[in-house]
């Protein structure tokens, strides 16, 4: 028998180890790799180290896990307890000691002040191991006989109780020590920031007495909207969330305009850094009042963004962005502090951003991928974010590639005669009649579907006024499912005999979706038609090249991610063929991923490392150097593709019958043949 004869299982990290009797919580998780916070160094003052005991018999790990196989409380322990309260089953990991069996969990919710914490539906468990530590020292007073200063008595507590050695001070940090270590009595909290382990540990704040909290941001910077969330660096809880729309829409709607405007404009890039950098700013100070925190306790901070906004945001000129051969300025992860960013936070607080795929897959891909982890598995993931530049990263653990693919706005609904971004009003979900090509439509505002009753009495509050990115997918799918278009996006003037909202509209026809009494007149026309075929067949054709690479010929599932995938149905994605086939059931909208990624790189630094690694490894595909691409680009044109089959999807929904015709379209215009469009 050895003398570690007790099994102890951590949750939710699953990591397990044996223990001799006596060994302390807090020391036996760190052994094995589990992080569990500490502030005060096991003096049972903070709080932070709180664990439960799940009581019970695990016969899966045989483990029979109970109270009694932790030590009683000591007094330091109830000491804690009687001034700060201890929630009940809860105790202190450093003045707890193993004496039997156990399961261990780690909670997420240690909350020793006052704030309210935010439940957000995404929050995901994110084991944490941040870059910045509160670190809280009694530090030696100054004696005549060793001439050693304050700082270096300061630094040697700090090594000789955190182990950091070799620390480097802020310049911002240095003149207030003396003052700082005197107020707090000698004692003191230091936050040592060390991201990489081959990092110099750096002192960038310092505090008198014991300081107990400490946050960090991330934030998603989206052509469109900005995305930030601040969160306890000790707890990993979010506590509070805002967003806001990029103040660059006014210098260009999308990537490219905004690139142009920098290369006619000469003040344009710094015009555009400004704006962005303030829009964060404003931000955090929304977050800080919202959770009563005070902006400098804020010491982390990480971005990701496309390449354009990332280039903006730190102040470089995207020009080399606007063309081939799509020259990143950086690709690798940036480091920097955030008062060079024009941040006020913490004078101390680091930036951390994330690396870059590619010329046109950014670091808000790279945070995906972290978030959905194709490289961590065995099956085939397609993971893409649809804006107006698609992002795309498919592979497994053996192999990822990456490709961007430029499906420009329609699927925002920039090109469709009515299309509007989703508000009150906007119509969000569609169905057709097959029989009678009559819709029935639901509506963002207003709780039921067109054919029940109320609708008519609610829609003449929100109105009806146009089809927002959802329904255009639905009704394009729709349409096609009811043969009003054709397989190859013609809309049927033969359908016309069928229903009058079919008509004709100069040289093609249209589908009057919907006319409200005094609304405006909803329809789909055949320009709109073809400017989804366009964009879907760019997104197709870039996920058929990065198929075509891995030499595969189905994914095994697909994750939509961004605003617009977590709005869309996977099935009408589907059926109109934006995406390969693949069970419905396997197709899923994600949300917001690259935040997600973003928040998991400022609470795990070894999420940093893992996403750095997988960059380097992805091999970046340059669509518009494939000679494959126009082939896919023509194929992807029809509904749901000329030559690839969708046998799974038909095995929920039926598809009409394929014809045998060339793609060549009814209209004219040879929409099967028109030119990839890339954006310039
Ligand atoms: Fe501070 Fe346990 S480490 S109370």
């Amino acid at each position: 028998m050895t003398d570690k004869q007790h099994l102890v299982l951590f949750m939710p990290s699953g990591k397990r180890g044996r223990f001799a009797s006596g060994t302390p919580v807090l020391e036996a998780a760190r052994s094995i790799g589990v992080y569990v916070e500490s502030v005060c160094g096991g003096r049972g003052i903070c709080g932070r180290c709180q664990v439960e005991v799940a009581e019970g018999s695990f016969a899966k790990h045989g483990i029979t896990s109970s109270m009694e196989n932790l030590s009683p409380s000591g007094a330091k322990e109830k000491r804690y307890d009687e001034k700060r309260g201890l929630k009940e089953g809860r105790r202190l990991s450093c003045s707890s000691t193993i004496e039997g069996d156990l399961v261990i969990d780690i909670p997420q919710d240690v909350q020793v002040n006052a704030q309210v914490v935010r439940k957000a539906a995404d929050d995901r468990y994110i084991e944490r191991n941040p870059a910045v530590h509160l670190c809280y020292v009694e530090v030696e007073q100054p004696d005549m006989h060793k001439p050693l200063g304050d700082l270096d008595h300061l630094l040697q507590a700090i090594e000789r109780e955190w182990g950091f050695s070799n620390i480097k001070i802020d310049a911002h940090v240095l003149p207030k020590v003396q003052k700082i270590l005197r107020t707090g009595n000698w004692s003191v909290t230091a936050a040592i920031h060390k991201d990489d382990e081959f990092d110099n540990p750096y002192l960038i704040d310092l505090s008198p007495g014991l300081k107990n909290e400490a946050y960090g941001i991330a934030c998603d910077i989206g052509s469109t909207t900005i995305a930030l969330h601040l969160s306890s660096l000790l707890s990993g809880a979010t506590i509070a969330s805002a967003g806001t729309s990029n103040p660059q829409i006014r210098f260009g709607e999308d990537l490219m305009s905004r690139v142009s405007y920098v290369m006619m404009n000469p003040d344009g890039r710094e015009a555009m850094t400004i704006a962005v950098r303030k829009a964060i700013d404003a931000l955090i100070g929304e977050v800080c009042e919202t959770s009563g925190i005070d902006r400098h306790d804020i010491l982390n901070a990480v971005f990701v963004g496309n390449p354009v906004m990332h280039h903006l945001f730190l102040g470089i000129d995207p020009t080399e962005l606007g063309g081939a051969p799509f020259a990143l300025a950086v690709s690798g992860a940036v480091h920097m502090k955030c008062r060079e960013l024009d941040l006020t936070l913490n004078d101390g607080a680091r930036t951390y951003i994330l690396p870059c795929i590619a010329g046109h897959v950014g670091a808000d891909a790279a945070a995906a991928t972290l978030t959905e982890g194709p490289h961590r598995q065995e099956s085939q993931m397609l993971l893409v974010d649809i804006g107006t530049n698609a992002e795309i990263v498919l592979g497994n653990s053996s192999r990822t590639v990456a490709a961007s693919s430029p499906t420009g706005p329609a699927f925002e609904g920039a090109e469709i005669s009515s299309g509007q971004r989703a508000a009150p009003g906007a119509i969000e979900r569609v169905r057709i009649d097959p029989d009678t090509l009559e819709p029935t439509i639901s509506v963002i505002g207003i709780d039921m579907w067109s054919n029940e009753p109320g609708f008519e009495e609610a829609a003449k509050k929100t109105g009806v006024t146009g089809i927002c990115g959802s329904a255009i997918i639905e009704v394009m799918a729709e349409m096609f499912l009811t043969g009003i278009t054709t397989e190859d996006g013609v809309i049927d003037g033969k359908m016309a005999e069928k229903s009058p909202r079919v008509f004709k509209n100069g040289r093609t026809w249209s589908y009057r979706l919907w006319q409200a009494e005094g609304g405006p007149d909803i329809t789909v026309t055949q320009t709109d038609v073809r400017a989804i075929q366009l964009a879907k067949a760019a997104l197709y054709a870039g996920v058929k090249l990065l198929m075509d690479k891995l030499e595969i010929e189905q994914v095994d599932c697909i994750k939509l991610a961004g605003a617009f995938g977590s709005f869309i149905d996977p099935k009408y994605a589907l059926v109109l063929g934006l995406i390969p086939d693949c069970e419905v059931t396997n197709v899923k909208a994600v949300g917001n991923a690259a935040g997600t990624g973003a928040k998991m790189a400022l609470l795990n630094r070894d999420y940093r490392r893992e996403i750095e690694q997988t960059v380097r490894k992805i091999e970046k595909i340059e669509t518009a150097l494939e000679p494959k691409f126009q082939e896919h680009f023509v194929n992807a044109m029809a509904f749901p593709n000329k030559v690839d089959a969708f046998p799974k999807l038909e095995q929920t929904v039926k598809l009409p019958a394929k014809n045998d015709s060339d793609g060549s379209s009814a209209d004219g215009t040879g929409g099967g043949r028109r030119r990839r469009r890339r954006p310039r």
